[in-house]
């Protein structure tokens, strides 16, 4: 994918972005993310590196769209997706997304955004017509940042709200 074209997409548009596929040489850069990302809700976060790389593994076997943010040559954030997830309550096909994640110092300039939007876009293309995530019902932050790209609350289970967005 041209990184001119993602330019265009984010608010500082002097950013050199590149979206590549996973491969376990970025694992340990995953981790980072995640204690970087998670720092103001450790409880939706990973307890250590050991467990956090464990989760890791789930992701790769449990996605179709596991993408790796590379903003200024550093790792920036990741998205994991999956385009044909059965939704364990009503049983329905969906684009679920897994996981979503930005650096602190890079947030508020797009990137998550435009990373959902990839995943959304993705999901399209598989041929789905909703998409859904959970997200803990205490991440304000995580859960205003959905709401506006269009997901809308489900239902509540355990600590996690369920959303919900057509395609
Ligand atoms: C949620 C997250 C991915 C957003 O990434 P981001 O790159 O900052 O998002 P964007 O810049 O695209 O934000 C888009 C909109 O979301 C909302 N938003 C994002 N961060 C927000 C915050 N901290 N507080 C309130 N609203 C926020 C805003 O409406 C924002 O629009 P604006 O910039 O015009 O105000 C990032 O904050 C993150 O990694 N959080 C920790 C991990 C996490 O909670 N992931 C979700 C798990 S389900």
């Amino acid at each position: 994918m041209g990184s001119n074209d993602n330019k265009i997409s984010v608010k500082e548009i002097n950013m050199d972005i590149k979206l590549i596929d996973y491969s376990d040489k970025y694992k340990e850069d995953l981790i980072d993310v995640i204690f970087d990302a998670y720092k103001e809700h450790p409880e939706y976060g990973e307890p250590d590196r050991k467990s956090a790389s464990r989760y890791i593994d789930w992701l790769k076997t449990h996605s179709t769209f596991f993408k790796i943010l590379i903003v200024d040559n550093e790792v920036a954030g990741f998205i994991v997706a999956d385009s044909n997830w059965k939704d364990y309550f009503d049983r329905k096909t969906v684009g679920e997304i897994h996981e979503v994640a930005i650096k602190r110092k890079f947030w508020g300039k797009g990137l998550g955004t435009f990373l959902l939007n990839k995943s959304l876009e993705h999901f399209k293309s598989a041929g789905r017509n909703i998409a859904r995530l959970w997200v803990g019902k205490n991440n304000k932050e995580a859960i205003e940042f959905y709401k506006r790209l269009g997901f809308k609350p489900l239902y509540e289970r355990w600590d996690y709200l369920r959303m919900e967005r057509m395609l």
